[in-house]
């Protein structure tokens, strides 16, 4: 029986970062259900915490990125869709969970140095604890997989860590172990201005990332502005080595179409980018145009949306119960 189980943040836009990287696998593996199995997909809302976000803004990101998430594919009626917020379980497993995380382990965490960046003392204590949130939330609900991208491995590592020691310390068999689930050809989405960063919602130049609500001419504008180096493509992916950039465009094209590089190679080796970049538009325009208009219909109403995520939250809720209340109980606090 599978228990699928991730989350996103619900800050600002849905990029093609995200969503080669983790959405399209959640939506994959949602339409691919078997009987017994669920998916749970929630906003990360308690991780955006981690950093100051106005309420006006943050109430906004949290009804624009379920708005983006059912957009693109994800169906409330086949999987849980809801708030962490409106979990409180979530909070509550972390809480009991920092009795086991390590503070050695939380020091080798490379998204926290990232984002911390030189003000190290100057970060929440939500950002140095992020990664034991992150647990309590894929073991909450017994996680077996969980689609991410490449970045998240580190911290799916430590859900896995803190699992097993609590099994141990407190001889329980209580947390199954989550498996990440990374797309081979989409693990990393890169910056369009650099193809040694990845693609992300907190780089400052928007020309940087592909957002799914950037109208076809933007996109185009966005890609032929895309950095690249003045070679004609190769006919192999080995030939990509040292090229960032040319091989970020070619992985994007090969994952919206379904391709592996060396297919997409073949049918463009020896070209250059004045006539790669075109088509990528295109096939970039065209993958997103239905997810671009499905999302202008669902932001047109919001009081649908915050049904569909309470129907989701009281799902989680119910869900959760049985795994916290254990928790407390292998703990020696309730019995
Ligand atoms: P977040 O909100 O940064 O990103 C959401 C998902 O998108 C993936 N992703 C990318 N994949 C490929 N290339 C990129 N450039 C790229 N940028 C982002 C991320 O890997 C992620 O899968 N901590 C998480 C949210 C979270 C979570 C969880 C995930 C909270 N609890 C439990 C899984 C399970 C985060 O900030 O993702």
């Amino acid at each position: 029986m599978m228990r699928i189980v991730s989350g996103i943040q619900p800050t600002g836009n849905l990029h093609l970062g995200n969503y080669l990287g983790a959405i399209r696998n959640w939506v994959r593996m949602q339409d691919g259900l078997g009987a017994g199995d669920q998916c749970f997909f929630f906003l990360a809302s308690l991780h955006a915490i981690t950093v100051h976000n106005e309420p006006a803004q943050l109430r906004a990101n949290i009804r624009e990125m379920a708005a983006a998430l059912i957009a693109a594919g994800v169906d409330p009626a086949r999987a849980t869709l809801f708030s962490q917020a409106d979990v409180p379980a979530h909070a509550e497993l972390c809480w009991l969970l920092n009795g086991t995380a390590r503070i050695g382990w939380l020091n080798r965490m490379t998204q926290f140095k990232e984002k911390s960046g030189k003000n190290r003392e100057g970060a929440s204590i939500g950002l140095y604890a992020y990664p034991v949130l992150q647990a309590a939330d894929v073991l909450l609900y017994q996680a077996t997989h969980v689609p991410v991208g490449e970045d998240q491995k580190q911290h799916l590592e430590l859900a896995r860590d803190v699992a097993t020691k609590f099994n141990t310390d407190f001889g329980v068999e209580l947390f199954t172990l989550p498996e990440p689930i990374i797309p081979p050809a989409a693990a990393r989405i890169m910056s369009l201005r650099d193809g040694t960063s990845k693609m992300s919602k907190s780089d400052p130049s928007d020309m940087s990332r592909i957002n799914l609500t950037d109208d076809a001419d933007l996109l185009v504008q966005k890609i032929r502005k895309a950095k690249t180096d003045p070679e004609p493509l190769p006919a192999s992916a080995e030939e990509l080595a040292g090229r960032p950039e040319a091989r970020n465009l070619v992985g994007i094209y090969a994952a919206l179409a379904d391709e592996t590089v060396e297919q997409v190679l073949a049918r463009f080796a020896g070209q250059g980018f004045g006539a790669f970049k075109p088509a990528l538009a295109e096939l970039v325009a065209e993958s997103l145009r239905p997810v671009k208009s499905r999302l202008d219909a669902l932001r047109a109403d919001p009081a649908e949306l915050d049904r569909l995520l309470a129907i989701g939250a009281a799902k989680a809720r119910e869900a959760a119960a049985p795994t916290l209340d254990a928790t407390y109980k292998a703990m020696g606090l309730r019995w």
